[in-house]
């Protein structure tokens, strides 16, 4: 596979440009480049490192010849289709939730168990955004002392829900300024100058939302510790592209701020930003177009007398490292 057939399927989405985009900045080896999108796209042209490529409805034989076929156009679709991409001999990296906690279905973030890559039958998943965005930092501390107890509260960007979510918050900003309405479409409320809990169902067993949820049990598969207690609450926020994350972890030995700080300076995909004295820490806009998740207000949580426990806030750019870039890194290690 030294220089594979690449197909794109939701190449039109707000995640498919991103792969689009990172294909060409980080000059990926393709032999062919496939845009694949509902038939309401085809024959619409992308660009591609200067020249214009057509995209194509996406149809079982589009998968021909197709070495990675990289998903982004909804769990519906990964379960129509992804099957059907491995019959024809490809590799599925897989962005949506359809087969993350499959047992035969490594779940990857290359930071934390790139090896996980070597053991797939055909379907590699990419981890829920947040979950990527929260963890990926934790995993160097996870080493030296291990996570024994999380509690993350997320401050979630449109971007989740793709690019119809992203005009929604542009549009219903720009009506609520103008003194207009806007009927929400995407998400269930208002979203302009406001903010509501995550947008997916709540089990009624346990009061948690099927996004708090993959936190729990994705960290679990993706850290290979099944006793990790985890408790999540998940908020969309008015911002675009970068979810931040507020980060309560519990570590089975005493740790300082300090020793956080010096782990996560050497962390790969993590930058701190850190500046009691500015007032300065990891912020949405900062994070947005950045690979690198920013990490900071990293204290001792004073909850917790025995010294095991850290506060501390992290964001990144939930359409790169939270989505696209995780999937092009584990297609680079393909
Ligand atoms: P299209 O633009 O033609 O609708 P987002 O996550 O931003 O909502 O993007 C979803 C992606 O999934 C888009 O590229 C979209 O294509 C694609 N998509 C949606 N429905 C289908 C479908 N039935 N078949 C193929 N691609 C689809």
């Amino acid at each position: 596979m030294s220089k594979p057939v690449v197909a794109i399927v939701g190449a039109t989405g707000a995640v498919g440009v991103e792969f689009l985009q990172l294909l060409a900045e980080r000059d990926f080896p393709l032999a062919e480049l496939r845009l694949l999108a509902s038939p309401r796209s085809a024959g619409k042209t992308m660009k591609f490192k200067g020249t214009e490529l057509k995209v194509e409805a996406l149809t079982a034989e589009a998968f021909r010849g197709v070495d990675i076929a990289l998903f982004s156009a909804g769990g519906g679709i990964s379960r129509e289709y992804a099957a059907v991409a491995v019959r024809h001999g490809a590799v599925v990296v897989d962005n949506s939730s359809a087969f993350r906690m499959d047992a035969d279905v490594p779940l990857v973030i290359p930071e934390v168990n790139p090896e996980a890559v070597k053991t797939h039958k055909g379907i590699i998943a990419n981890p829920n955004c947040s979950t990527i965005i929260a963890i990926t930092p934790l995993w160097p501390i996870h080493q030296l002392n291990p996570v024994k107890r999380l509690i993350a509260a997320t401050y979630q960007a449109a971007s989740g829900a793709g690019a119809a979510g992203m005009a929604e918050l542009e549009e219903s900003t720009r009506a609520y300024l103008a003194g207009g309405t806007h009927e929400p479409k995407v998400f269930p409320h208002p979203y302009a100058f406001n903010l509501f809990s995550h947008n997916t169902k709540i089990d009624p067993a346990n009061g948690y939302n099927e996004e708090e949820l993959k936190m729990v049990k994705e960290t679990r598969k993706i850290f290979g510790d099944a006793s990790i207690r985890i408790s999540s609450t998940c908020i969309r926020v008015p911002v675009l592209r970068a979810h931040a994350i507020a980060l309560d972890v519990e570590f089975e030995r005493p740790i300082t701020p300090d020793e956080v700080r010096r782990i996560l300076s050497k962390a790969p995909g993590v930058r701190v930003v850190d500046d009691p004295a500015m007032n300065y820490f990891p912020m949405p806009k900062d994070a947005s177009g950045q690979g690198d998740i920013l990490a900071g207000r990293i204290r001792t949580d004073i909850s917790d007398p025995s010294g095991r426990s850290i506060a501390l806030f992290v964001a990144g750019d939930q359409l790169l490292k939270g989505a696209a870039l995780n999937a092009v890194q584990i297609a680079e290690l393909l």
